[in-house]
């Protein structure tokens, strides 16, 4: 009879050492909820003495990872040490010595969640990963359990909390993007290398592995349209609040019955009475449209140490539980659908776009003949002009229209002897222009 279920951690920094703090603080009540006390039993770090100076005398340390992953006593390993290598190694290693797995790691689920799910199960064993999309939110869990009987239609998510930062700041304080940028890195808020957070790969990662449970088929990253938020300027965000549009980097991944599977990650111009446009700032949020519970928003921080304990912790106890039920590798990959990807002609959306105009007789009609060459029919054109400059700016919303349309009539625009430039190009979410 077991007494204890015995964790081990891979990496006691950030996260990992909210988990050990959490696990600490609040033992006697998970204990009650699992049936027996759950304690992390071993330590591995690259930074030995720090760790046993921060954590004490409770633990046992070793700089090995093979320590934590062959050590018998050991029922669940915590992997908390991030990026792909060695953390796929580890996860695998940790699953064939027939130890059940919670991560945070996006990347590793990211990319080989499919055959990391396929061995757990194999073996009937848990892999856990809630952390590691949306920090500290349930998502997983939820879509897997709650929500399982649903056919999901739709997923769209803020699930990137340093440009969520960014362009709220660059809303509501009227900043141009390299100013926000530089306030969000002194404060932390921003890696000093931002280009996964602001080019849009964080957060594809993450919609690659909610759309991949929500849509049971195999998504990967090479399946997703990636756009960061590097060429959106102040100007276009007044712009959109002048329209009545808030714009929002969002993951988005739709299912249509026909035509398929689309997943994106691009900044989006959302109507400021839709759900999303009033998370800001660090949070994130993901908004779920099902066929049976019609519409849901999760809430809440994203990243972070205890945030992100949170989770950890959660998977921790819930395979603790079904060890003690014999029951773990109840839930895996759900991926048993064949995927159909939505060609970009099946793809419409209204689109905003800004362009650099000579301000000559015929520039505006020039403009509008070559939309409509193209089938793209124009719902809202602005145009301003500013003090000094001998070009207007032109800024239109289309109706809904295929990609691939709205592709070349830009392409045509940008070559255009009247069209200085064709400035930004967001895609616009508005059911009311479908
Ligand atoms: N860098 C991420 C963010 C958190 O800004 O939300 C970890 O994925």
């Amino acid at each position: 009879m077991k007494d204890c279920i015995n964790v081990g951690l891979l990496g006691a920094g950030t996260v990992g050492g909210g988990v050990l703090q959490v696990m600490e603080r609040n033992a006697s009540d998970i204990a009650k909820k699992v049936g027996l006390p759950v304690r992390v039993l071993k330590i591995c770090d690259r930074q030995l003495e720090a760790m046993k100076k921060e954590f004490g005398d409770g633990y046992e340390y070793t700089a090995e990872a093979d320590d934590v992953l062959t050590d018998p006593r050991i029922d669940i390993v915590a992997e908390l040490i991030g990026r792909e290598h060695p953390a796929k190694e580890f996860i695998q290693k940790a699953l064939e010595q027939g130890k059940n797995v919670v991560t945070a790691n996006k990347d590793v689920i990211a990319k080989f969640g499919g055959e990391l799910l396929e061995l757990a199960q194999a073996k009937g064993l848990d892999l856990l990963f809630e952390a590691s999309v949306c920090g500290g939110i349930p998502i997983i869990s939820p879509l897997k359990t709650s929500m399982a009987a649903n056919k999901i239609k739709s997923i769209m998510g803020i699930v990137n909390g340093t440009t969520n930062y960014m362009l709220s700041k660059m809303q509501d304080e009227h900043l141009d993007y390299d100013a926000v940028l530089k306030e969000a890195q002194a404060k932390g808020y921003a890696e000093s290398d931002p280009t996964a957070d602001v080019g849009g790969l964080d957060a594809a990662r993450k919609i690659v592995i909610l759309s991949s449970i929500a849509f049971n088929t195999r998504v990967s990253l090479e399946d997703v349209h990636i756009e960061g938020i590097e060429k959106i300027e102040a100007c276009d965000i007044k712009y959109a609040q002048d329209m009545g549009y808030v714009v929002k980097l969002l993951a988005l991944a739709k299912n249509g019955p026909k035509y398929g599977v689309s997943v994106a990650v691009q900044p989006t111009m959302l109507p400021m009475d839709h759900p999303l446009a009033s998370v800001n700032g660090v949070f994130n949020a993901v908004f779920i449209q099902g066929d049976a519970i019609g519409e849901a928003m999760f809430l809440g921080l994203g990243a972070g140490r205890y945030p992100t304990a949170s989770s950890v912790c959660g998977d921790i106890i819930e395979t603790a539980r079904n060890i003690l039920r014999h029951s773990t590798g109840r839930i895996g990959c759900g991926c048993f659908e064949e995927k159909r990807l939505c060609p970009p002609d099946k793809m419409h959306y209204p689109t905003y776009i800004r362009m650099k105009v000579a301000d000559q007789p015929g520039a505006l009609a020039a403009i509008a003949a070559a939309f409509g060459a193209q089938n793209v029919s124009l719902r809202n054109v602005l145009q301003k002009n500013r003090k000094g400059d001998e070009f207007a700016e032109v800024v239109v919303i289309t109706h809904s229209v295929p990609e691939t349309n709205l592709a070349t009539a830009v392409q045509v625009l940008s070559v255009l002897p009247m069209v200085k430039k064709v400035c930004t190009v967001i895609r616009v979410e508005d059911r009311t222009l479908d």
